[in-house]
């Protein structure tokens, strides 16, 4: 079975991306062939600096070795170093709705944010995005919630190619977790936890000091009751029995048990010191690897090597199914 996913190296990666995406990237590697690609590319669809975008990428790229991506297990690259997405992202337009992308929650609401130029980038990013995972025919793509309508998208575009063109594509399917694909802004647990958007206090992020952390956990908002119980009511106290479920691996059911009668505080509290405890080695063997910028690349170049031996021949046999080049 072949694993994609793809991940930007925008701002710096939170709890939420740790838990939804992250953690699931690691156990991949156990489960099949796993192909994880920084996107590069789909980060110039808003607004960015070119410098910072090269740093955010080695900061992107030592994060996910620090959580336990290993080079020699799975294939880790950039997207921008293999240019065959960009050309598939073009072909797969031809079988792509623009009543559907013009259909997408993510367009609407980065369009909605942007204060000077919707770019036609921002409109096609669910096409590039379909390109990375179509491109290796995975089978499956572990996200969090919020990427759920642009895999139905990639779906939709790889059977319609399939009828148009004839077999060539890989329909993939999501792996969304059951607990912790979405977790919630710690100050406004109604929205969900995010780089741009998220409030400051609100968003741990996985490089984040102990001190910070357990400052941001244990001033986390929280309903007026007492009880530790997952409720609609009580978003801010449901988000935190998710996180707590997750970093130390048993049911949400557990955690509200060992609670019962608890108040707060002293759940909260729990809560604080296990993130710390689950984000202290990521950070720490980041601080190692973060310096060695030659090394980062290097292993993000053998990446791209190994990817493009997967990306080559399928772009072929699209270009053969469409008749677009010289016959083969
Ligand atoms: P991004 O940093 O936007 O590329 O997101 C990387 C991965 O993290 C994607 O699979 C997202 O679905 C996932 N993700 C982002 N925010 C959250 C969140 N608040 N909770 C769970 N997963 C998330
Ligand atoms: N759009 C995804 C996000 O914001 C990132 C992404 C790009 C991706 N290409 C992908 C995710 C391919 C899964 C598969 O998180």
């Amino acid at each position: 079975m072949r694993i994609f996913s793809g991940i930007q190296p925008t701002g710096r990666k939170h709890l939420g991306n740790y838990i939804g995406a992250i953690t699931q990237y690691v156990a991949g590697q156990d489960r099949g062939e796993a192909i994880y690609c920084i996107v590069d590319l789909h980060a110039t669809t808003v607004p960015y600096d070119p410098v910072e975008l090269r740093e955010r990428m080695y900061d992107t790229t030592a994060v996910l070795l620090a959580a336990g991506l290993d080079p020699e297990r799975c294939v880790l690259f950039r997207q921008g170093d293999v240019a065959e997405h960009t050309e598939l992202c073009w072909l797969l337009c031809s079988v792509t709705a623009f009543g559907d992308l013009n259909r997408m929650h993510q367009f609407k609401e980065k369009a909605g944010a942007q204060r000077e130029l919707v770019s036609a980038g921002l409109f096609f990013y669910p096409v590039l995005q379909a390109a990375d995972v179509l491109l290796y025919r995975a089978h499956e793509v572990p996200v969090g919630d919020d990427q759920r309508q642009h895999v139905e998208l990639m779906r939709d575009i790889a059977e319609r190619f399939n009828s148009r063109f004839g077999e060539t594509l890989v329909v993939p399917e999501h792996r969304i977790p059951d607990v912790g694909a979405r977790i919630m802004d710690l100050q406004e647990p109604e929205r969900k936890m995010a780089t741009t958007g998220g409030t400051p206090q609100g968003t741990v992020y996985v490089l984040d000091d102990p001190k910070t952390i357990e400052k941001k956990v244990r001033s986390a908002v929280t309903d007026s009751g007492s009880d530790v119980v997952r409720a609609p009511d009580k978003p801010g106290i449901s988000n935190l029995v998710e996180v707590l479920a997750v970093v130390r691996g048993i049911a949400p059911e557990e955690v509200e048990r060992e609670f019962a009668g608890q108040g707060y505080g002293a759940f909260k509290a729990a809560v604080a010191e296990a993130v710390v405890e689950y984000l202290r080695p990521v950070r720490e063997r980041y601080e190692q690897l973060r310096p060695d910028q030659a090394a980062l690349e290097a292993a993000l170049a053998a990446g791209a090597e190994k990817a493009r031996a997967i990306a080559v021949p399928t772009l072929a046999d699209v270009r053969e199914a469409m008749g677009v080049g010289a016959p083969r």
